[in-house]
């Protein structure tokens, strides 16, 4: 009885104690893993995302008749719907649309390569025949190479035709530049 009533008083503090250390290791195993997956899950997604994306036929969008392109470049405007998450928006493009010396249709973007101003077709009249960039005056020719001030060729639209319809899809890397 002696014994027991001894044990009992030693444990107490033994007891107190661990569930001291107890508690402070859960409240910061738990705010450590809470901050590891605030960085962790954002980085995760970053890299999944594209992969997740959907690609290829799934992503064009109907954007004018075949028969309305022609060698001049025309700017056409066209809406792209996108989920991000629980997030649905519909964001409007704009592409310059023409026929290329063999008659093939391409679509560059008009975002300048240099900071991502607006490029326009025909719009200085010391740059004929080339788009030209107002922020800071680079200018493309009608392939979208770069000729000055813009370290890169516009990038151009995924494309394709389709019952008389263009159709554009992704942006990519030009491909009509001749080195
Ligand atoms: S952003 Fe176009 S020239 Fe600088």
């Amino acid at each position: 009885m002696h014994d027991a009533q001894n044990k009992h008083s030693s444990e107490k503090p033994t007891r107190r104690e661990m569930s001291r250390r107890q508690f402070l290791s859960y409240t910061l195993g738990g705010t450590t893993a809470f901050m590891a997956a605030g960085v962790t899950i954002p980085m995760i997604r970053f890299a999944v995302d594209p992969i997740l994306q959907p690609s290829g036929e799934g992503s064009f969008v109907k954007v004018v008749e075949e028969s309305k392109i022609t060698n001049e470049p025309k700017s056409f405007k066209f809406q792209v719907h996108q989920v991000d998450g629980w997030y649905e928006s519909d964001t409007e493009l704009e592409a310059w649309i023409m026929k290329d010396d063999k008659g093939a249709i391409y679509a560059l973007s008009p975002v300048c390569k240099h900071l991502g101003c607006t490029v326009n077709w025909n719009a200085d009249a010391r740059y004929q025949n080339q788009f030209f960039c107002p922020c800071h005056e680079a200018h493309y020719t009608k392939e979208g190479k770069n000729l000055a001030v813009a370290p890169a060729p516009l990038d151009e639209y995924l494309i394709k035709i389709e019952n008389g319809f263009v159709y554009l899809g992704k942006v990519q890397p030009n491909q009509h530049v001749t080195k």
